[in-house]
């Protein structure tokens, strides 16, 4: 007999993912509470995966659901959204069969396939948003970028920026330094030892300059970070076993396997000639994500992070796309002090002891020492085994302290993005079942935000987003 136990709830935030999100076109979004502030003019991308089913049959990791882009722009007569799937051609694909083709990162193709290696995967263009003068570029980790229009997220195809070559692929997690533009980012090719691809680009995104360093083994890189004159890349103790995944019996993520004796990798490559500076070993952990870094005044590089004793993460993010979790992974944002010229990591310490995840800093602070540093959270109480983020917070590096945002219960706020003086936040209300824009003053995420304005549509929960200026 199949019994419920506390561990089978279903919590209020599935409700947003248990359907695939539904696209609007531009709509003018009613202002529910305050007015938009009058500096506030440009327009806040968003990108996560908004369908996680199709033809009956659920995707295997939350990674896995197809891109869609929700675009916000704030005008003089007010704000428009517009929410669109990305037209890849695996979603036109498997739209027209009407059936999942396709494997991906948390799942095989469907089907008993024994050659499943010769069958491509699909680019879900899921994860994060890049916005250049002249087009929005979706991005995923396992392939190239999609361009789509900046003003009606039409799909234009994929992007190579004039360098990524056939084959390899852009990862989501770029960092542009606010002052020259430049644009820096990676991509890991697979085979039996992995190869880190690094880019620079200018500020129209073509890639300007490149690199590449043999890594040992395929290991899951998803972020890395400009810290002053350097990219540092902390490449975490987790491999691609092959073999399944060669004969088709186990997804990439299943296959990923934890190997803490190989502790964390270290990779210092200077930002100018994209030449190595040093590699290096430290003790074991998982990231995901890097708030931010620089160079202090003696030469050291600071690095935060929102840092996992371990990838029991990966196993959490499996169960989102069920719509039930029972797995705890807890994050706590810490500090990493490295000495570059010797890939040397000094000292690691916790700078808080709440869940971190999805760390930011204001964008001209990017590569630079930054007071405030961005992220989500949970709020206090929350059973984070069973919950996604549920609260957006700063931590002010000058007096140790992190103020939080409370968005009372059933509500999810996204990653925040901070722009000038305020914080945006996409919000599924669980408790009506919509979604709303919230956006606070930064320094006051624990008074009420002095704008809401509601979407037309749920919007699913999202992984990355940025802010073009007007
Ligand atoms: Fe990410």
């Amino acid at each position: 007999m199949h019994t419920i136990n506390k561990k089978s709830i279903q919590k209020t935030w599935a409700n947003a993912i248990t359907q695939p999100g539904t696209e609007f076109p531009p709509t003018q979004l009613p202002i529910i509470a305050g007015k938009i502030p009058e500096g506030l003019r440009g327009t806040l991308y968003r990108n996560g995966p908004a369908r996680l089913e199709r033809g009956g049959l659920r995707m295997g990791h939350w990674f896995d659901g197809d891109g869609a882009i929700l675009a916000v722009h704030f005008t003089d007569a007010g704000a428009t959204g517009v929410y669109r799937y990305v037209q890849t051609a695996g979603y036109q694909a498997e739209t027209a069969a009407g059936k999942l083709l396709y494997g991906n990162y948390g799942m095989t193709a469907p089907g008993i396939i024994w050659n499943q290696w010769l069958k491509p995967i699909k680019n879900a263009a899921n994860t994060s948003v890049l916005a250049l003068p002249d087009k929005l570029l979706a991005l995923w980790e396992g392939g190239k970028p999609h361009a789509l229009d900046l003003q009606t997220l039409e799909t234009w195809g994929e992007d190579d920026l004039g360098g990524i070559t056939k084959g390899l692929s852009y990862a989501a997690h770029y960092k542009q330094d606010a002052h020259t533009k430049e644009i820096f980012n990676f991509g890991i090719s697979p085979g039996l030892n992995a190869t880190l691809h690094v880019y620079k680009s200018n500020s129209t995104g073509k890639i300007i300059q490149k690199a590449a360093y043999q890594l040992k083994g395929v290991p899951l890189v998803h972020d890395f970070v400009l810290a002053g004159q350097y990219l540092v890349f902390f490449i975490p103790p987790v491999r691609l076993n092959l073999l399944p995944v060669l004969l088709g019996t186990g997804s990439y993520s299943d296959a990923l396997e934890w190997e803490p004796q190989l502790g964390t990798k270290i990779l210092v490559i200077d930002r100018e000639t994209l030449s190595l500076v040093s590699r290096g070993e430290t003790e074991p952990w998982f990231q995901w994500h890097f708030a931010n870094g620089y160079v202090d005044s003696s030469g050291t590089v600071i690095v935060d992070i929102a840092r996992y004793a371990d990838f029991t993460t990966n196993q959490y993010l499996k169960e989102v796309a069920t719509g039930v979790t029972h797995t705890a992974a807890k994050s706590t944002f810490s500090r990493v002090t490295l000495n570059p010229q010797i890939g040397k990591v000094t000292a690691i310490e916790q700078l808080s002891d709440q869940h971190c995840e999805f760390p930011s800093v204001p964008q001209p602070n990017v590569g630079q020492i930054s007071r405030y540093t961005y992220m989500s959270g949970f709020r206090s109480g929350a059973d984070i085994s069973q919950e996604i983020l549920t609260a957006i917070a700063r931590f002010d590096h000058k007096t140790n302290t992190l103020t939080t945002a409370d968005f009372g219960a059933n509500r999810y706020p996204s990653e925040p993005i901070h722009v000038q003086d305020w914080v945006l936040t996409v919000v599924y209300d669980g408790n009506s079942h919509r979604s709303e824009v919230w956006v606070f003053e930064s320094d006051r995420l624990n008074e009420e935000p002095i704008c809401k304005l509601e979407l037309p549509s749920v919007i699913p929960h999202s992984f990355h987003g940025t802010w073009q200026p007007a």
